[in-house]
């Protein structure tokens, strides 16, 4: 296993180890795993094209690792424990080896079904058992998958099947969500009527048995195929640089790209980082409550636990439901001994009353943890005394798609925590904040633009069909540098504070969403000329989503208008990107050059409008009155 490290000197004794000598303290955690082949060199690479390879020339599968390395001592531990939605539903488990068993005869299945090394799987699926084993099918035999948040619309489930050429679509019938029932099956009909002419099989697990239609050429079901296979299915051998996963995720311009992480380094990342964050033991219950559909979900429900033998709960429901008391029923329920969440299902269950919480019995947490977004001093607070008991060290990770992993965190037990700080970085990880003019901010107190100067294993390898994409993004800001889009705030001990994303990028319930791409599907709308989408302090979500809007016709009914423009977006994207707030502008205020002035509209959707800021110079300075006139919060001025 990876080293775990245990006390704050060992920690501050890694970190300058890893930093002076990171081949040597990388390649002393990689051989803790199964390889077929030793790599021939630990790290090779150039942040310019940028080409990162990690492990290079090393053969392996992550499945062996996941699974069949852990049989002759922990077979018979559960690996995946399984909460349904409804609470009545019996919790299912998988040991080591019944996963092992389940996921060589998808793999076999999906052999049968024509897919090879390299071809793309793309995966519409609720949390089901049979979601992590159909991804871990796919890496079995060199298949790489595309996870899909099963509340994207048909649109941009097409989209993303387009990107990738995927030649199989994974779903199934329905969703249970809370009380909802998603058709599952139907939007992916939709998609497919969009051209997705790549797509060869569609194959639909059975999860509630509700009516779908069933198109004979395409539909195959999950329970068939799989049923009669073998359950040996020899791993595919794999590079270290060969494609482990895309999964997309939007960026500041233009629609979501497809981000590409790699066997080797991923593997080992994950393994690393989920060991020492949670300080996971032997015999400890885990629970991640992320969705597959976003990388938490891959890395720290999926990968991470599993390579490091830990025993991983898969939750298929919602935190409300069927009351707010929910996740600690499952915490007390499984003894749940490390538990990681996202600040806004923080935020809804504290406003919902600490009777949710006191009703169970919490004593088994040790570590509690939070992803996504910032964590607001109240909410960070109100998690340690109510949920943590003063007990549960909170670990406040910072990470992306991107990163593949956790790069800043407190150790729990072993460096200090701070509300609102992700606090230090990870054995490895070179954080360092910019200026605008591109020098490094030196020392402490200081804010700045948040890079990383060395390569991590885990790092984003390129943007799937578009590597000028991944250049232009990640690695032009800045020479040598990887930027992440977060600007930063370091105190007087070193610790970090994300404070948010510089881009136009927003964070809304923890999902990443492209202002532009919500524009884009606003202006669909048949009487919208043009919009701008900023986002604006919320309670709960983090960020709300305000769209301005300029109409070709007046507007008569505006709360009929907003219901079009929110069922627009909920059709081209998907509910998570639905405008919380529409106003309907004359005009939007632009640069002499044409650009939109986003800060001024980020001003007034956040109710502050004491410091507006020269706009003389503007091409229609007037407008700016009138959209604060039709603000739709209340404004401090
Ligand atoms: C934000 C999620 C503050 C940040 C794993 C980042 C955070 C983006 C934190 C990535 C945190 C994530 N504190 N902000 N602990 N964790 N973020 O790709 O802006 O969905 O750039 O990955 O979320 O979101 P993504």
């Amino acid at each position: 296993m990876t080293l775990q490290i245990k006390t704050l000197e060992q920690y501050k004794e890694v970190y300058q180890q890893s930093v002076e000598q990171p081949e040597a303290f990388w390649a002393a955690q990689a051989e803790t795993f199964q390889w077929r082949k030793k790599w021939d060199k630990v790290l090779d690479y150039n942040f310019s094209e940028p080409n990162i390879n990690w492990f290079k020339g090393g053969k392996l599968n992550i499945t062996e690792n996941c699974l069949d390395r852990h049989l002759a001592t922990r077979g018979e531990q559960v690996a995946i424990l399984w909460e349904a939605n409804d609470p009545n539903t019996p919790a299912k488990s998988y040991t080591y080896k019944q996963l092992h068993a389940e996921v060589c005869k998808a793999a076999n299945a999906l052999k049968a079904m024509g897919i090879q090394k390299g071809d793309r799987v793309c995966f519409y699926m609720p949390m089901v058992p049979e979601l992590a084993i159909g991804v871990l099918a796919c890496a079995r035999i060199g298949a790489v998958h595309s996870v899909v948040f099963a509340g994207f619309s048909a649109n941009a489930l097409a989209d993303r099947i387009k990107d990738a050429t995927c030649k199989m679509v994974i779903c199934s019938d329905y969703n249970s969500r809370g009380a909802k029932n998603i058709p599952v099956k139907q939007i992916v009909d939709d998609a497919l009527a969009l051209g997705c002419d790549s797509i060869e099989t569609v194959l639909v697990h059975k999860n509630t048995g509700g009516k779908i239609n069933w198109n004979t050429e395409l539909d195959k079901w999950w329970h068939e195929e799989v049923a009669a296979q073998s359950t040996d299915c020899p791993a595919e051998e794999m590079d270290s640089e060969d494609m482990l996963f895309i999964l997309y995720t939007s960026g500041s311009t233009g629609k979501p790209k497809g981000v590409v992480h790699t066997c080797g380094g991923y593997m080992v990342y994950t393994c690393f980082s989920f060991r020492n964050v949670f300080q996971y033991q032997e015999g400890d219950v885990y629970w991640c409550t992320a969705d597959i559909g976003w990388i938490t979900g891959h890395s720290y429900i999926v990968y991470g636990p599993l390579l490091a033998g830990a025993t991983t709960i898969m939750f298929e429901g919602v935190p409300t439901y069927p009351d707010a008391g929910r996740f600690w029923e499952v915490c007390d329920k499984h003894k749940v001994n490390q538990f990681y969440t996202a600040p806004t299902a923080i935020r809804a269950l504290m406003a919902k009353g600490d009777e949710y919480v006191d009703k169970y019995d919490l004593s088994s947490l040790k570590v509690i943890g939070s992803v996504g977004e910032p964590i607001n001093q109240e909410a960070w607070e109100w998690y340690n005394k109510e949920v943590g008991k003063g007990n549960a060290p909170i670990v406040d990770t910072w990470w992306q798609t991107e990163t593949g992993g956790i790069l800043i965190t407190p150790l729990p037990g072993i460096t200090d925590t701070k509300p609102c700080y992700a606090s230090y970085p990870m054995p490895g990880v070179q954080p360092v904040l910019m200026n605008a003019d591109g020098e490094e901010v030196q020392g402490n107190g200081v804010e700045g633009l948040l890079c990383v100067k060395f390569p991590w294993p885990s790092m984003i390898r390129t943007t799937y069909g578009d590597h000028e994409r991944c250049k232009n993004v990640y690695f032009s800001a800045f020479e040598n540098m990887y930027f992440t889009g977060d600007g930063a705030r370091r105190d007087e001990n070193g610790r970090y504070r994300i404070i948010g994303r510089v881009d136009d990028v927003i964070n809304v319930s923890g999902h990443r969403m492209g202002t532009a791409e919500v524009e884009n599907a606003i202006n669909e709308h048949e009487n919208v000329i043009e919009s701008a989408v900023v986002g604006y302090p919320h309670d709960i979500k983090g960020q709300g989503i305000y769209a301005y809007i300029i109409t070709q016709q007046a507007v008569e009914d505006e709360a009929a208008f907003t219901k079009e423009v929110r069922a627009v977006v909920t059709r081209e994207i998907g509910p998570i990107a639905k405008p919380d707030l529409v106003q309907v502008v004359p005009g939007l205020p632009k640069t002499r050059s044409g650009k939109i002035m986003r800060r001024i509209l980020r001003k007034v959707a956040s109710g502050d409008v004491s410091n507006l800021g020269d706009t003389s110079t503007l091409l229609n300075p007037d407008v700016v009155q009138a959209v604060m006139d039709g603000a739709k919060v209340e404004l401090k001025k």
